[in-house]
């Protein structure tokens, strides 16, 4: 959710900064602007639509000035030339550019316009720039003005603020909003994420909420708000560039299915025990015992890894015998949750930074939880907060609709389940069962790849339809939840995904010969009832579009349209049965002319409430 980009060094600022934006597109694409310090004047460019909207009309291309970039997700304000960042004062001498939401930015502004303060755009961002100015009256140096004005401000923040008075630096600062300060010779860097300043180095430090950041071309300087210098470490990011470009493919979302395979791979490298029928995963050694002895587990998260957890939830349960409940983290937060000491909440998240499943994690630190993050990003908040945990090791995706993300997180939900479920009980042998089992899936994974052009085809003939709906059972049902999703984000159709046997009481009013129904329909324990339900969509004509493990003849009678994918053990079913339905997203979304990478109205990263 929007992009930071900063740079301060002897080159040409511009061309550093669009190509940041560029790789931060992703996260946010209603509106770009950057801004340029030079002493005595502030050059501002802006621009509504996306980066290369912007690019068109730049015209300092070979200024030598410290920079600041931003691509926009509007919270506050609607996209326009107005509303996008960088915003500046009265007096054009500053320029600030923010992730976050500046919650009483209405209280702010009001004072400030009493005081004389005018204010040119509808959004909560201006009010921290006007307060700023005001707070340079007080202290004359814009790295003071900055900590003055933050420590009257309420909700969150990544900030990078220029000057033409101190055109010399950046001054950063993050209360909630990620920033990530890269350090290079005789230059420095910022970004909200590692991707956008990769090119340029690999040296980065990471800025920890309630810390501010003074950054010139030949130091780094941090403290807290109040004042007290902090030591950094500067750590290595391991990103290869390859990882976040499209490699040949026309979209990012098509390479990220394509990966499958392969990440697979990268998720279980080294954690399957196939001799001892378990899992390492050494980033639980330390809560092995508090694994062993939770009473109860929750798994808190949004969206795709919201599926993800439901899914865990059922294999937690099944084999680890224990009491697990998932939650969307936005409820939890805010349902005064039970949460006792000895309990265990791990926080799924792709992008580690999504502000609600952070906020969860707080909220179940502070009730005395051990926290445990399933996170793809290295070096994000939640995993660097967690008090231990498992990367997904999906490697960057780009893509807003998350693919690879989620079949990665279940393959570690389930090394995670495999764990607890050897502490609790199960036997040598059955584990050696799920390690094959795992093992086995990447080869199937591609075996349902190589059925692409027979999926591109039943899109073409359902492109039109203006309603979907996705039923599944027991492990399925959250596959269901997910491939309704993924259809939402990037092709627009209204889907649905709902436990098939719930269909009865409600949606199958709403089918006709109009309504495409996809029915994931694996050999598992429920696959005679599901073919009572996909009975019950022909008998109202329903267009039936079936996930199967084979080609059933009474399945093969009803269905108008049959996928195949490979057998598996039932809890690993999800991680076979999504990939069509990715695959079917994508595209139907191509050919109905939708922008794929860049969704309406949706951010990879979430970071604000
Ligand atoms: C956004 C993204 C989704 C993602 C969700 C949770 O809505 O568009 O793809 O599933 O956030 O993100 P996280 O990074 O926490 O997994």
């Amino acid at each position: 959710m929007c992009g930071i980009v900063g740079y301060v060094g002897n080159k040409p600022a511009v061309p550093i900064l669009l190509e940041g934006l560029k790789r931060l597109e992703y996260r946010g694409y209603d509106s770009a602007g950057i801004a340029l310090a030079e002493i005595g004047r502030l050059i501002v460019q802006k621009k509504i639509g996306k980066v290369s909207q912007l690019e068109k009309e730049l015209n300092s291309f070979n200024v030598v000035a410290a920079g600041i970039g931003h691509t926009r997700w509007a919270t506050h304000g609607a996209p326009s030339d107005i509303n996008a960042h960088p915003h500046t004062d009265c007096k054009n001498e500053i320029a600030l550019i923010h992730n976050g939401i500046i919650e009483n930015y209405n209280a702010i502004r009001t004072k400030l316009e009493k005081d004389g303060h005018v204010f040119k755009s509808a959004t909560d961002t201006e009010a921290l720039v006007h307060l700023i100015e005001e707070m340079k009256k007080y202290s004359g140096d814009l790295e003071t003005a900055v900590r003055l004005a933050l420590r009257q401000v309420e909700g969150t923040y990544g900030i990078a603020v220029i000057s033409s008075k101190e055109p010399d630096k950046i001054i950063a600062a993050r209360k909630g909003s990620p920033l990530i300060i890269g350090i290079g010779e005789n230059e420095n860097f910022l970004a909200s994420d590692a991707a956008a300043i990769v090119d340029y180095t690999r040296k980065v430090v990471y800025l920890e909420d309630g810390e501010i950041a003074v950054i010139c071309k030949n130091s780094v300087d941090t403290k807290t708000i109040d004042n007290k210098t902090t030591e950094k470490q500067v750590e290595q990011v391991t990103i290869d560039l390859a990882q976040i470009e499209k490699g040949g493919f026309s979209h990012f979302m098509l390479k990220e299915i394509m990966e499958q395979p392969e990440t697979l791979r990268n998720a279980m490298r080294g954690r399957v025990l196939l001799e001892e029928g378990n899992a390492k995963l050494s980033g639980l050694d330390g809560v092995k015992s508090v694994l062993e002895n939770a009473q109860r587990i929750i798994l808190a998260a949004c969206g795709t890894s919201w599926h993800a957890g439901l899914v865990g939830e059922y294999m937690l349960e099944q084999y680890g015998k224990v009491s697990v409940e998932t939650e969307y983290a936005s409820e939890f937060r805010y349902r005064d949750p039970i949460v006792k000491p000895g309990d265990v909440v791990f926080l799924i998240s792709q992008s580690g930074e999504t502000a609600d499943t952070l906020a969860a994690l707080h909220e179940a630190k502070q009730k005395g939880a051990a926290v445990l993050g399933i996170c793809n990003v290295v070096g994000s908040t939640i995993a660097r907060e967690s008090d231990g945990g498992v990367y997904i090791h999906a490697g960057p995706e780009i893509g807003v609709a998350s693919t690879k993300a989620f079949t990665s997180q279940l393959v570690v939900l389930s090394l995670v389940t495999l764990l607890i479920a050897r502490q609790r009980g199960m036997s040598e042998k059955e584990g050696r069962n799920i390690c094959a089992k795992l093992l086995e899936l990447p080869q199937k994974v591609q075996a349902i790849l190589h059925r692409a052009t027979e999926i591109e085809k039943i899109a073409e003939e359902l492109k039109d339809s203006s309603n979907f709906l996705y039923l599944g059972r027991g492990y399925n049902f959250p596959v269901a939840l997910e491939g309704a999703l993924k259809l939402k984000e990037i092709s627009y159709i209204h889907a649905e995904g709902y436990p098939a046997a719930e269909m009865k009481h409600g949606p199958i009013a709403l089918i006709d010969e109009n309504m495409p129904v996809v029915v994931i329909a694996p050999k598992d324990r429920t696959y005679e009832k599901i073919i009572s339900n996909i009975q019950e969509v022909k008998a109202r004509h329903g267009k039936v579009i079936a996930i199967v493990n084979e080609v059933d003849p009474r399945i093969a009678a009803l269905a108008d349209y049959l996928i195949q994918v490979p057998e598996t053990a039932d809890f690993l079913s999800p991680v076979l049965t999504i990939i069509p339905l990715q695959l079917l997203a994508y595209y139907i979304a191509v050919k109905r002319g939708c922008n794929i990478d860049q969704p309406r109205n949706l951010a990879k990263s979430v970071t604000v409430e």
